[in-house]
This record gives structure tokens, C-alpha cells and sequence, in this order.
């Protein structure tokens, strides 16, 4: 697979308007994507759970233009205009111009909103990528379909095309959002431990997986609701010249060839082992970044200090893993559930802002909702 292979047979622009709306998940990733090449090609493979409710649901409605010289487009989120949110994606329509030639012909308005606050601290960057990724690739999907000059073989757009070129596109956006488009477990980076991974789009992880990780349970504890200080964009480029980085990618090729085993036989304790080990060190990696930075809070270390102390009591399968930033992501099996999240209500919700926090589980990708 290559990047040309995403360039599309020329089709005439002959829709004149339409709207669009899909949804598309977040997804908690358990071995971290940390590091990135040049056109967003990540140093190392990651794997992911797709979330179920932690969601971006966008409707893009375009029309045809006059001319085709910049983009034009409006965002508006929660029904309000954000004029701060058009460079990103401003960035984003330059890199994927190539591979949907329609963007200059037509004038979008993008409508965006999340099922959890904005302000949570939990990045939207992966829902809400994913989610405009399968906008366009709808719109791509009337026009290829509407073009009459295609013969009747090359209209149809198969469903598993779709799907890899919306991933693809949505990698472009931000590195994460490609693992968003499918469920429940995506693979996204090339390498040997799993057969048809690429570093181009994610892949639904290919091998058995055990009973012991369906509806596996997410409750992520908001510690910290405010702007991260430093970006993953950021920190993905302080892995460059980073002493220990070469050995945390081979690490994360080691990690998924680990986990095959794992997840097949459905041995929580030795899924635990790996996921807190990653987490650990993704944040490890920040610390040892030139400039350092810490994005875990004092919150963050008293969590994981009294999930480790439940754990060792009780003997539940309880764990955590972190993404870029402060809050914890607090996950265990489903039939471990009501245990488990008596004592997240009882002992750890005290250390979340204002209490909040929020109940999610494995999902299984993105929706379309009106075509
Ligand atoms: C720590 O996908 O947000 O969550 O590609 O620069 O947009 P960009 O970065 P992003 O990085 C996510 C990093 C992570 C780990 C992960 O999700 O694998």
C-alpha cells in the first residue's frame, strides 16, 4: 500500500450542494503512538480501544463555488462560530488536497459538537479529525457515485476503501484520529507482529481476542480540565535527538508482539503489566525530553497509588493508562465492573476536578447519521 493509491481517477464535480453528518469515537491507545516521522508517519505501531461515548458528531454541508482558488470554510462548534479552530484545519485541507481534488470546488461549513465537554481535558483532536475525515469522504463517495462519465465498475465505492482512505485522511489531521474510524481494537503502524498493519491507516487488530476484553469497562477521571502545557504535537517532535527513543520504539514493537499472546488466552494480569508499563512510560519519555515537562498532576500519582492499593487488597483487575496529559483513564473488565466502580465513586472521584468524570467502554467506530 502506498500514498498514490489514495489519489483518486478524476471525477467531474457535478453535485451542487449536500449535507453530511457522521460520528466518530475517541479511542484510549495501550501502546502509545509517541514520535512521528515527517507526513505523519509515527515512529512506532500503537493499538487502541475505540470508546463507545466519548464522541465528536460533526455535519458537513457543502456547495459548489465559482472558482477554485483557496478553501473557504466556517466551523462552529456547539453552534458558535470558532475562527481559532481554522488554521488546524486550514493545515489539514492543504495535506489532504491531493487526495480529495473536490476541496477547492466547494464551500464548506463545518458543525461540530462532543458528548463531552470541551473543556475536559480530553483531546478532541482524534473524534474530531476522524469525524470530518468521513464527512469528506462522503462527499467524495456522491460525487465518484453521480459521476456518469465513470463507467459502472468504477462507481461503486467499496466499504472497505471507504474506510481505509477516511483513516488515512484522518492520520493527516491528527496521528490518533486514524485508529477512531473502526473498532474495537485498531492497529495503526507497521510492523512484523501483526500482519497488514501499515504506517499509512489503521487496521482492525486481526487475531483472537479473549471474552475477558468485550465491553472492557473505561472510566475516565478527570483530573485536570484545563488547557495541556505542552501539545502532543510537541511532544511527538521532542523525540527527535531523544536519548532513550530508539529503544521506546523497538520497545512498542516488542509491546504488541507481547500482547498477541495476552490478549488471546484473556490474562488480565499480565494486560496490566503492559498497559501500565506503557503509560508509565510515555510519561517517562516527556520527563526525559529536552525541554523536560511533566503533564501528570499530583492527583494523577494519588490515583495510581490507591488503584495499586485496591488492586493488591482486593485482588480486582483494575488498572489505569494515561494519554498526554493529567487525567486517568481507569479500566478493568466488565464482570469486575460494579466492584470496581463502587470504589471509583468511593475513593477516586474525590480527586478529580469538581468531581467529574465519565463512563465509557469499548466501542466499535465511527456512524454515518444522515447522507
Ligand atoms: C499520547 O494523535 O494527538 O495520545 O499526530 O500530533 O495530532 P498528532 O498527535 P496525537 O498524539 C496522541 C498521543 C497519545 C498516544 C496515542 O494516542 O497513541
Amino acid at each position: 500500500m502506498t500514498e498514490q493509491q489514495f489519489i483518486p481517477k478524476a471525477y467531474s464535480k457535478t453535485v451542487e450542494s449536500g449535507k453530511v453528518t457522521w460520528e466518530s469515537p475517541s479511542n484510549i491507545a495501550l501502546v502509545k503512538y509517541w514520535g512521528k516521522k515527517k507526513d505523519q508517519i509515527p515512529e512506532n505501531p500503537s493499538i487502541s480501544f475505540t470508546l463507545n461515548n466519548c464522541k465528536t458528531i460533526t455535519t458537513l454541508t457543502f456547495s459548489k463555488k465559482e472558482n477554485a482558488f483557496d478553501f473557504e470554510f466556517d466551523v462552529y462548534l456547539d453552534g458558535e462560530k470558532k475562527d481559532d479552530f481554522k488554521p488546524k484545519i486550514q493545515t489539514f485541507f492543504e495535506r489532504i488536497e491531493v487526495y480529495l481534488p473536490f476541496l477547492r470546488y466547494y464551500k464548506f461549513k463545518i458543525e461540530t459538537k462532543n458528548t463531552f465537554p470541551h473543556s475536559s481535558g480530553i483531546a478532541s483532536s482524534a473524534s474530531g479529525m476522524s469525524a470530518l475525515a468521513l464527512c469528506l469522504m462522503s462527499v467524495e463517495k456522491q460525487l465518484i457515485q453521480a459521476d456518469a462519465t465513470l463507467s459502472t465498475v468504477e462507481r461503486p465505492v467499496d466499504e472497505n476503501y471507504f474506510n481505509q482512505k477516511a483513516s488515512f485522511l484522518a492520520r493527516l489531521g491528527s496521528g490518533s484520529a486514524c485508529r477512531s474510524i473502526e473498532g474495537d481494537l485498531i492497529v495503526w503502524g507497521q510492523t512484523d507482529a501483526i500482519e497488514g498493519s501499515s504506517d499509512l491507516f489503521g487496521v482492525k487488530y486481526p487475531y483472537q481476542v479473549h471474552e475477558n476484553f468485550k465491553a472492557y469497562q473505561d472510566t475516565i477521571l478527570l483530573v485536570d480540565k484545563g488547557e495541556k502545557q505542552v501539545s502532543s504535537t510537541v511532544g511527538h517532535n521532542l523525540m527527535y535527538n531523544h536519548p532513550y527513543a530508539k529503544n521506546r520504539f523497538q520497545q512498542a514493537h516488542d509491546n504488541l508482539e507481547k500482547l498477541k499472546p495476552i490478549l488471546e488466552s484473556g490474562d488480565l494480569n499480565d494486560f496490566i503489566a503492559l498497559i501500565e508499563s506503557e503509560a508509565l512510560t510515555l510519561h517517562a519519555m516527556m520527563m526525559a525530553s529536552m525541554p523536560y515537562f511533566i503533564l501528570m498532576k499530583p492527583n494523577t500519582l494519588k490515583i495510581i497509588n490507591k488503584i495499586w492499593e485496591f488492586r493488591q487488597e482486593t485482588g480486582l483487575h483494575i488498572s489505569f493508562t494515561l494519554d498526554a496529559g493529567a487525567n486517568v483513564h481507569v479500566l478493568y473488565p466488565k464482570k469486575e465492573s460494579s466492584e470496581i466502580l463502587k470504589f471509583i465513586k468511593n475513593e477516586l472521584v474525590a480527586y478529580c476536578q469538581n468531581g467529574h468524570y465519565i463512563c465509557d467502554q469499548i466501542g466499535f467506530g465511527a456512524k454515518l447519521i444522515k447522507n
